[in-house]
């Protein structure tokens, strides 16, 4: 699967950085060709001399060196591979990675590059957690940097929780899946979730419980197809789906000018919960009681339907562009008449009545509607129906 790729394998400084002499290993198992390239920091955990002689390649330790640069400057190197595997990240190179600094050769490369990078993030749980982290990962996934773990468990400086690297062979999974020649390979496909929130004031707002579940299983199932896929997600509570880019928004307004800029797309999948109205005239300020026990009143105003938007567009619709509709009665009947309303080719119907635990749950029963009428699936995992979904979508697109 993996023979003849070519990996730039970049080790950079934490205690991981001994499983990246694994990974080299693994990689060539499966006829990967790995050039290495160490930071400063990474020799003081592994040597030049094992991290070469297990790649089989020579290695790249210095943005200065004469003779490396007359062989290969480093504007070549950072293009000549097919994939830049960042193997373990740390907090630093992430942080580096994100505000586009280039003060080293690793560095240098990460922003010159113009090939697909993936990284493994490995470091303290602290420094996992602390949100400049968080920040510097929301912008790597944004930027479409593919992310591996890292994993919850015992770390070498005695504490526990998430920053573990993830295990070379889980790395191998995902740089084998990064290589997918699935039948979406290279169709873009936009995939909104999660609800939206709308202000009432900088403290309030009105939201719904969509965890945003579905929609993480349905991106990353089309990912595992081969699409490139836009994530465009409110505030959900549910984890981001890794290996391709993430657009935050907040509103239905938002998501609506998100959508519109991810576009040209061959599908687009709407499963996003959003709210149907926003509060006419949000207070700039915190709305306070004002002691004559008079209660304030909102206004509302309904939001742009974003499916129905883009199942009218008369230039450049997606082929193919499918709802979802959350019921709690009458679902087929409602889904039937929602597809025909709204002009998208097919609903995906589910009844979200509190006793069937779907929202905000781990599993879901949906009613698939297409022109040619419905189709009731046996309820399933939120992954299972995505993996069904997507296999779907991959058919219509073929035909
Ligand atoms: N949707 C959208 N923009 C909106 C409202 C909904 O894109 N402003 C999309 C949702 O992402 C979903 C579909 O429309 O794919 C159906 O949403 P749902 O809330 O179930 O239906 P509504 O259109 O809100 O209709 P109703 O409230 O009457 O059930």
């Amino acid at each position: 699967m993996l023979a003849n790729k070519r990996i730039l394998l970049i080790i950079s400084g934490g205690i991981a950085a001994f499983k990246a002499l694994d990974l080299i290993r693994r990689l060539r198992e499966r006829g990967a060709d790995v050039t290495p390239v160490l930071t400063r920091a990474a020799e003081q955990f592994v040597t030049p001399l094992s991290v070469s002689a297990l790649a089989g390649n020579k290695i790249f330790r210095d943005l200065f060196d004469l003779t490396d640069e007359a062989e290969m400057g480093h504007i070549e190197l950072s293009r000549s591979a097919d994939l830049i595997v960042v193997a373990p990240a740390t907090a630093d190179l992430m942080a580096k990675m994100a505000t586009g600094q280039a003060d080293d050769l690793a560095s240098t490369l990460l922003l010159a590059t113009d090939t697909d990078v993936m990284i493994a993030p490995a470091m303290n749980v602290r420094m996992w957690d602390h949100p400049a982290t968080q920040r510097n990962l929301a912008t790597l996934q944004a930027d479409g940097v593919r992310i591996v773990g890292p994993n919850q468990g015992d770390m070498a400086c005695g504490e526990h929780g998430p920053g573990r690297m993830s295990e070379p062979l889980e790395i191998v999974a995902a740089i084998e899946a990064a290589f997918s020649q699935g039948p979406l390979a290279g169709q873009h496909i936009i995939v909104t979730s999660g609800p939206t929130h709308e202000p009432i004031d900088p403290v309030r707002y009105i939201a719904n419980r969509s965890s945003g579940a579905q929609g993480t299983a349905l991106a990353e199932a089309l990912r595992d197809l081969g699409a490139t896929v836009t994530f465009v997600t409110g505030p959900a509570t549910a984890r981001r789906p890794e290996g391709m880019k993430i657009v935050e928004v907040d509103t239905a307004q938002q998501m609506l000018t998100a959508v519109q800029t991810a576009l040209p797309a061959r599908a687009a999948v709407f499963a996003a919960a959003v709210a149907d109205w926003s509060v006419v005239g949000a207070s700039d300020q915190k709305i306070k009681k004002d002691g004559s026990g008079k209660l304030p009143s909102l206004n509302f105003a309904e939001n742009p339907d974003i499916l129905a938007t883009v199942s009218q567009m008369t230039d450049g619709r997606p082929e193919l562009v499918v709802g979802f509709a959350a019921e709690t009665q009458t679902v087929v009947e409602n889904a039937t008449a929602k597809r025909a309303r709204k002009g998208c080719d097919w609903i995906v119907a589910n009844d979200v009545s509190p006793e069937t635990g779907i929202m905000g749950g781990t599993e879901n029963a949906v009613t698939l509607i297409t022109k040619d009428g419905a189709e009731t699936w046996d309820r399933a995992s939120k992954t299972a129906v995505a993996a069904l979904l997507a296999q779907r979508i991959a058919d219509a697109l073929k035909g």
